[in-house]
């Protein structure tokens, strides 16, 4: 007996190994020739801290150096110490090239062709070796199209075990990939593709889950819901389905097998042409109702165009709801897929966001400075302290407990001022999931952020309101420089 242990790197590159009872997962990884990071081996270093995303383990043996209480009960691990008690999910914080791996390449024959639709065209693979192929449900590969040096990328349609793949495809008159379905394609011919890659896959379910499936966007949807009638589901996921045109809804049937064996899963469908002749009319916001928002306690999953990634965002921020989680993928026509947001996030759309925080702060300085009591600064400080173990010569030493030490810091003043209108607007800022999509380690930044925490403390513990002033508007601009030259660092690994 084993389990199968998903190592995912922050290049979107997914590894899986196995990893037998009582194993670690280093010595796993190392038996598997995947150079994850790794120092002591003793649980005392903490080069090793990586994320558990999903699964049981042991957490084994470390001090309190190598990893603090706090961040094990967040679900950091110590991959030198972990030992899996089931199959685990784990975020490796490094590139996949920095442990000597890579991405894996997968070759078979495609064993049907369904033309579905007009508008939508389905095919399967049986690979050559179905064993060597492992991947998170809402996964993409990179399908080279034959007789070309062409490559296009689309998410499994089939769930992670499933014998042969099944991809889905949106028809469009130019798309490499569509058009050697149209024109060229037999079953039998062989195929290739390069993956699974990117981090948009199911997650351990925790609390109501609310799938948003654009078109062929439904692809990773039908891969999660296979997943989920496999190992059964403790609390509600509903899927709203929303194409273009009446020829775009297809697969409904087995949308409809899925809400018969899975009592918790429930969907709707919807067409945005005016004409369709189909009940639903409108796009996806429209049917999303209170129920399904659960009040923000909801992981939220979206594959789509990216104007519905911008529609549903700003309906979310017009119902005032955070979610736990948002998880999008965004794909254009001709089926790119883009990892969770990186090829969309913009430079301006950035600089807006810090902006927005910056302009948000300085109006908290304004009405806190001078006003703060002794425990209240002494909370302050030790915020931004927190922040100072995570910055390193230049870069960050760990992406995820700084993005969450530093959203405690910035919201500290804002929560001070006991002004709940600029604590919305402060939570409607997108600063925190730009971070997620550009920030790695590898990033230069622009400054010591962290010192520029403890300076802006400083400035308020002297009541400088002109200081804080100054030191607020240039850690803005330090970190938009940061964001700057992590979305082209995002952009040049494409
Ligand atoms: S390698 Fe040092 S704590 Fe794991």
């Amino acid at each position: 007996m084993s389990y199968q242990i998903a190592l995912n790197f922050e290049d979107g590159v997914t590894r899986f190994i196995e990893c037998r009872p009582e194993e670690t997962v280093a010595d796993a990884s190392y038996r598997a020739r995947i150079n994850i990071p790794l120092d002591c081996r003793d649980g005392a270093c903490g080069t090793c801290k990586s994320f558990c995303e999903s699964g049981t383990y042991d957490s084994g043996f470390y001090i309190e150096e190598a990893m603090t209480e706090d961040e094990a009960a967040e679900g950091y691990i110590l991959t030198c110490q972990m030992t899996p008690q089931s199959d685990c999910i784990i975020r490796i914080p490094a590139t996949s090239d920095v442990a000597k791996t890579g991405v894996s390449s997968h070759a078979g024959q495609i064993t049907a062709i369904d033309r579905m639709s007009e508008t939508t065209t389905g095919f399967s693979v049986a690979l050559d070796n179905r064993q060597a192929l492992g991947f998170l449900p809402g996964q993409y590969v990179n399908i080279l199209v034959p007789g070309t040096d062409q490559t296009r990328s689309y998410s499994f349609s089939s769930g992670p075990h499933a014998g042969e793949v099944y991809f889905l495809l949106r028809n469009t008159p130019t798309g490499a990939l569509t058009t050697y379905l149209r024109d060229r394609a037999r079953a039998g011919d062989r195929i290739e593709f390069n993956g699974p890659l990117g981090s948009f896959y199911l997650r351990a379910i925790q609390r109501p889950v609310l799938f948003l499936a654009g078109g062929t966007g439904l692809a990773p949807f039908l891969s999660m819901l296979e997943k989920v009638s496999n190992n059964g589901v403790g609390h509600p996921i509903h899927l709203i389905f929303g194409v273009t045109n009446d020829a775009d809804l297809v697969k409904v049937d087995e949308l409809e097998e899925y809400a018969k064996r899975l009592p918790n899963f429930t969907f709707t469908c919807c067409v945005a042409e005016e004409g369709s002749s189909y009940p639903n009319k409108g796009y996806v916001t429209r049917y999303i109702k209170p129920e399904h928002l659960n009040g923000g306690l909801v992981d939220i999953y979206l594959c789509g165009p990216p104007p519905m990634v911008d529609a549903v965002r700003k309906y979310l921020a017009d119902q005032g709801i955070t979610p736990m989680s948002f998880y999008f993928e965004k794909f254009s026509g001709t089926g790119v897929v883009s990892q969770i947001g990186e090829v969309h996030l913009q430079v301006g759309e950035s600089d807006e966001a810090f902006d927005a925080r910056m302009a948000l702060e300085l109006g908290a300085a304004q009405l806190l400075i001078g006003r703060l009591t002794p425990e209240q600064l002494g909370e302050y400080r030790r915020l931004a302290e927190a922040t100072v173990p995570y910055v390193k010569s230049g870069h960050f030493t760990d992406v995820g407990a700084f993005r969450e030490t530093n959203a405690a810091f910035h919201m500290f003043t804002i929560e001070a001022t006991g002004n709940t209108t600029l604590a919305e607007a402060y939570r409607r800022l997108l600063v925190q999931e730009y971070m997620a999509q550009a920030l790695t380690p590898s990033v230069d930044l622009a400054a010591d952020i962290a010192k520029d925490h403890l300076d802006i403390v400083e400035a308020f513990e002297r009541g400088d309101l002109n200081a804080a002033r100054d030191l607020i508007v240039t850690h803005s601009d330090h970190a938009k420089a940061t964001m700057r030259a992590g979305i082209e660092q995002a952009g040049s690994r494409k």
